[in-house]
């Protein structure tokens, strides 16, 4: 059986002790780091930008994994991975060219990744699904860590299971929102590849342990 990601998301660390943290991902077991940039408009709050990922890309030779909850991601997207993203994964709600953005990612070097929210149909991605290299489907509505995975999630990674095996057999499909231990089976047995975790990873009080415990 394949090995499920980790990836830990950096909004739920505490950004004084930013440095610390990204350098300890990859003892604690993490596989990728995930990185949650909101730019207050297309989420209601705000993040960091390319100084940040910049920063602290020299720290950790882990994937980094940049999600984007920012309206337009076409402007910025280049940058994005300019600064150190190796994946770069942006909001069908929040794109009117989908299909340039996608284009432009993967010109400048990234990876690509497309995010469908909880009330946005699975299916509007099948038209760009052979372009991407992931797939993530938001298990809770972005802007806030420590949400509740969203109860319907599982039927919507299964699909997007479904659709992936059909049209992108090498793309992955990650799970991001309330994801822990205690459903992260399930999770896993619907489809998902990658599991992001923000609060059931830097809420534990042994974070190693914690990785351990979603990937069993
Ligand atoms: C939500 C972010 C997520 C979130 C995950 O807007 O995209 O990455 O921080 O955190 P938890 O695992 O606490 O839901
Ligand atoms: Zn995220």
């Amino acid at each position: 059986m394949k090995q499920t990601i980790i990836a830990p998301s950096i909004l739920s660390a505490n950004f004084s002790n930013m440095g610390k943290d990204v350098a300890e991902m990859k003892t604690i077991g993490a596989d990728w780091i995930h990185v949650d940039v909101m730019d207050g408009i297309f989420v209601p709050n705000i993040t960091f930008g390319f100084k940040m990922i910049s920063d602290i890309r020299s720290l950790s030779d882990l994937l980094f994994d940049v999600h984007l909850m920012i309206d337009e991601p076409k402007r910025y997207a280049e940058r994005f991975v300019k600064s150190g993203a190796d994946l770069v994964s942006f909001h069908i709600e929040a794109e009117r060219d989908v299909e340039g953005t996608i284009e432009l990612i993967k010109n400048s070097g990234a990876k690509c990744g497309l995010v469908v929210n909880p009330d946005t149909d699975v299916d509007s991605a099948i038209p760009y699904f052979e372009k991407l290299d992931l797939f993530l489907i938001m298990s809770v509505f972005p802007g806030f860590g420590g949400q509740k995975f969203i109860d319907g999630s599982l039927e919507r990674i299964a699909r997007a299971a479904a659709l992936r095996d059909r049209y992108a057999p090498h793309a992955l499909i990650e799970v991001d929102g309330g994801v822990n231990a205690e459903n992260a089976a399930s999770i896993i047995a619907a489809g998902a590849d990658v599991l992001v975790a923000g609060n059931a990873v830097f809420g534990a009080p042994d974070r190693k342990a914690a990785i351990r415990k979603i990937r069993n």
